[in-house]
Parts: structure tokens; sequence; C-alpha cells
């Protein structure tokens, strides 16, 4: 017999509740945050990670997430130039003005401005005349306070360019970024307008845009390792990690202690579903775990070979483990000690992100960025053929790194195709727009979450929630709509 069998069901987070907690007044969606600490010197606005999938995270993905305050990791199976070259894109991208930003005309109606900034996500945005002469701003929260009928223009509620108190405009457009940065912390303004003498809009820079993106490079643990991560550190990425599908073994053990012996930059090491598998990572020094196996949306290794863990399981017993470890780490005098952990696989719903975030201190995933506009996955018209045009775009190619199609070995431990078989499959996911809108929307969720459960923060929630297991009939009855016709 096994040296164990163990009879209790593992769990996955669409199987829980969170249970609503006192909430004081100052506790709100304005003032929640997503903030997430995962290492010195890396601290994430948002606890989002795209997935190191080749189908996920190109430079598009890593740019447009970075800049949402999350992490585009960059695949393996991309060679080392082309890691380099994005994160180089990226770092130079960093604290730049935003050149011909997008505008609406004085003749547009709300309702048009509204379809266009909920498609992009843009929380503000310029309104010009026809020879791009600056007239105001419509911003989502004036509006909100002023209100106005769909079909009134645009300018009745703008914020006009004369109530100046409100905007920061800039009339040289030679200015410099540093001097922006300046006016912009002074002013404790979210953006800066640029224009020319003519009152033209030249261009924006944000607030937001002046804090570094960060973005992280994935390395295989085999060959061309050390190279990999010397090349990508020299470059200036933020976090490396190790992507493996199985991370307990020796490979990942010795790169994460010789790593940890020679560079500076965090590593996150997974992945792995057991307590000893984080344990060991966690004593070779990773500051970072990355907690998953079989519950990726294209993956095939539980069917392939009954290998892996429900995701929420994993991530409880890795967060015990981290528990102990720390507690260790912290009596022998290692107070500054911390790893945190990565939950990936199988999330793709905000109400699964809220149960994650009551243990996990990030989230990967890939589906969930896979259906956006900025994913490496080839974008296909209703035919099914490809397309660049984005109004044509109905669905997006996805694929796992273990499929016959991406056949990244090294992540499943193979060092020749003899001995290869699939543990992911090709398939495509129905299009679902551009990231930031949709990113913006789920992160509300969460934190109207957290405001149910009084957490001010995602460190409160992982110490203060109460989630609750649901029955297979409760679930039906609390986790849908039900008795109604869902059509209307
Ligand atoms: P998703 O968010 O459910 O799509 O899961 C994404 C995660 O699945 C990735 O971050 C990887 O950890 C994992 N993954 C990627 N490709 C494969 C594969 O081919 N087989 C199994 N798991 C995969």
């Amino acid at each position: 017999m096994a040296n164990q069998i163990i009879l209790d069901s593992a769990r996955t987070f669409g199987e829980f509740c969170l249970l609503p907690d006192y909430t004081p007044k100052g506790c709100s969606i304005q003032t929640v945050s997503l903030e997430t600490k995962l290492a010195d010197n890396l601290v994430l606005r948002t606890p989002f990670l795209s997935a190191a999938m080749t189908s996920v995270t190109g430079y598009e993905m890593a740019l447009a997430l970075g800049m949402e305050g999350g992490l585009g990791v960059l695949p393996t199976r991309l060679s080392i130039d082309d890691q380099v070259e994005i994160v180089e894109k990226i770092k130079r991208r960093e604290m730049g003005f935003v050149e011909d930003p997008d505008s609406v005309k004085n003749t547009q109606t709300i309702e048009e401005v509204l379809r266009k900034v909920d498609k992009h996500g843009h929380s503000k945005i310029p309104v010009v005349d026809k020879n791009n002469v600056f007239l105001g701003m419509f911003t989502r929260r004036h509006y909100m306070e002023v209100g106005g009928h769909p079909q009134d223009l645009v300018t009745e509620v703008m914020m006009p360019l004369d109530s100046d108190d409100k905007l920061l405009c800039h009339k040289d457009p030679t200015i410099k970024i540093d001097a922006v940065r300046s006016l912009l912390e002074e002013s404790k303004h979210d953006y800066l307008v640029v224009l020319d003498d003519q009152n033209r809009l030249e261009k924006m820079a944000f607030a937001k845009d002046m804090k570094p993106i960060l973005v992280a490079s994935a390395i295989s643990t085999h060959k061309d390792w050390r190279a990999r991560v010397e090349a990508n550190i020299k470059t200036g990425v933020d976090l490396i990690v190790i992507d493996t599908s199985d991370a307990y073994n020796d490979f990942a053990f010795d790169i994460v202690t010789e790593y940890k012996k020679i560079f500076d930059v965090p590593i996150c090491a997974g992945n792995i579903v057991t307590y000893e598998g984080a344990m060991t990572l966690m004593k070779a020094g990773a500051d970072i775990v990355k907690v998953g196996m079989s519950s990726g949306s294209i993956c095939t290794t539980q069917r392939e070979k009954a290998v892996g863990r429900a995701p929420l399981t994993a991530l409880m017993e890795v967060d015990r483990a981290r528990k102990d470890y720390l507690k260790k780490e912290h009596d022998i005098g290692n107070k500054d000690r911390y790893v945190s952990v990565i939950v990936d696989g199988g999330i793709s719903s905000a109400g699964d992100m809220v149960i994650a975030l009551t243990v996990a201190d990030a989230i990967m995933m890939g589906n969930y960025f896979n259906k956006f506009y900025e994913s490496a996955g080839d974008k296909l018209n209703a035919e099914g053929n490809p397309t660049g045009i984005e109004s044509e775009i109905k669905s997006v190619i996805t694929y796992g790194e273990g499929s016959e199609h991406a056949r990244n070995l090294e992540r499943y431990g193979h060092t020749d195709m003899m001995t290869f078989f699939a543990e992911g499959v090709l398939s495509k996911v129905e299009y679902a727009g551009r990231m930031k809108p949709n990113l913006k929307a789920d992160a509300l969720r969460i934190k109207a979450a957290m405001v149910n459960a009084g957490c001010m923060t995602l460190t409160d929630l992982r110490e203060k929630a109460t989630i609750e297991l649901m029955s297979q009939y409760s679930r039906d009855i609390v986790s849908t709509t039900h008795d109604i016709d869902n059509k209307r």
C-alpha cells in the first residue's frame, strides 16, 4: 500500500465563500489597497502576474500589465536575446510621455465617450476641437459627480480648461520628464496635459507612469539558466522566475542555492504543491514560491499521469510550510526573512481571485490574460482566420507550454524529444477585449469583497479573513442565479 492515502478531498477556490466581517467607516472601495510586497524592492500595485506562457506573455502583455502595477513573466521559450530585448524596451518606456494620446471631439456625446473609455479602460480622456485644440478633460469621477444625459455633448460634463484649479496644463512641449515629475509631485495631480502655444494637445504624462514598470523573466532548470539570468539582470529585470512544472527536485534546489550566492534580484521558484516541496525551496533561499500543478486551464497533467493537486489545498499546504519555516527563521534571529507565495493556475474569475488572495500574496494567470488584445496568442476572426483588425477579433489562440505545439521540454523535465509526451493542449479562448478595463473591473470586485470583510489591505485579508466551504447543493444556490429565466 502507498505510504499515505489521504481521504480528505482536496479543494479549489470556487467551493468557498468569504464571510463578511465588521467594516469600519474608513474602509471603502476608495481606500482599500491591492498592493502586495513580493520581496524587498518588489512591490506590485496590483497582485497579478501573467503566466510565463508563449501564448500569453510577450512585450504587449508585459508592458500593459506592468503599467497597471502587475507583473508580466516572459516565457523561457523566448530566446535569451528576445527576453532581453523586451525587458530593455519596457525599461526604456518607463517614465515617458504618452505622445499622441487618445482624445475625443467636442461634438461627441457622453454615450460615445463612455463607449471609448470603457473599451480602453481610460479613467480620463482629453476633449479637443477639430483643430486638436484642448478644451477640457472628461474624467469618469467628475462625470459620476455631475451626472448628465447619455445624449448630451461631452462638453457638458468635462472639466473645462479654464477650471484650472483642477487641470494641470503646461504650455511648453519641450518640457523634460524630470520637470513633469516635480510638477506632479508638488501639485499632487495624477496627470499633466502638455499643450503648444495655441493650446493644441501635444502629449500627456501620468503620475502612475512615473513609477517603474516591473517585468520578470522565466528561466528553466536546464542548460542556459545562468547565461539567461546574467543577461536579464544586466538589462534590469525585476524578478527571475524558475519555471518548471515540478520544482521539488535537485535541479531547482541547486539553482536557487547557487543563485542566492551570486545575485541580488529576487528569485521565485516553482511550481510546487506540497508542504515538503515548499520547505525545500524556502530552505534553499527562494524569495517567492509558486504553487500549482494540474490546475491550469490548458493542462492535461492529471489526465496523463494522475499527478497534481487541487489548487486551494496546494496553496494551504504551502502556506502551512511557510508559517513553520518563517517561525523557525524568526526564532533564530532572522527577523527580516519573508517568503511570499504566488498561486498559479485555475483562476479566472474575480471570485476565485478573492478566495485565492485569502492565502496567496499574488496570483498568476494564463487563461485570464490570454483572452485580451495584449496577449501574445494569435487573434482569429469569426471564420477562425488570423486577423490584425481589432474589431474583427472573436477568439485568441491558447496553448500550454507542455503541448505538442509548444514542446517546452525543459519545463517538464525532458532532455530530448524521445521521452516527450504532451501535458497541455492547443485551443482557443473567446476574445474579451482590452486588458485594462477588465482588470480594473475585477480589481474593483476584489476591493468590494475586501470591504465586506473589513480588510484595508491584502495582508489584512490573509490574516483576518474567514472562508467557508459550501456543499454542492449550496454552491448551486449561492454561487449563481436560480429559479429565474437567465436570458433576461
Ligand atoms: P491558467 O491560468 O488556468 O490558464 O493556468 C496557467 C498556468 O498553467 C501557467 O502559469 C502554468 O503554470 C501552467 N501551464 C502552462 N502550460 C501548461 C501545460 O502545457 N500543461 C500544464 N500546465 C501548464
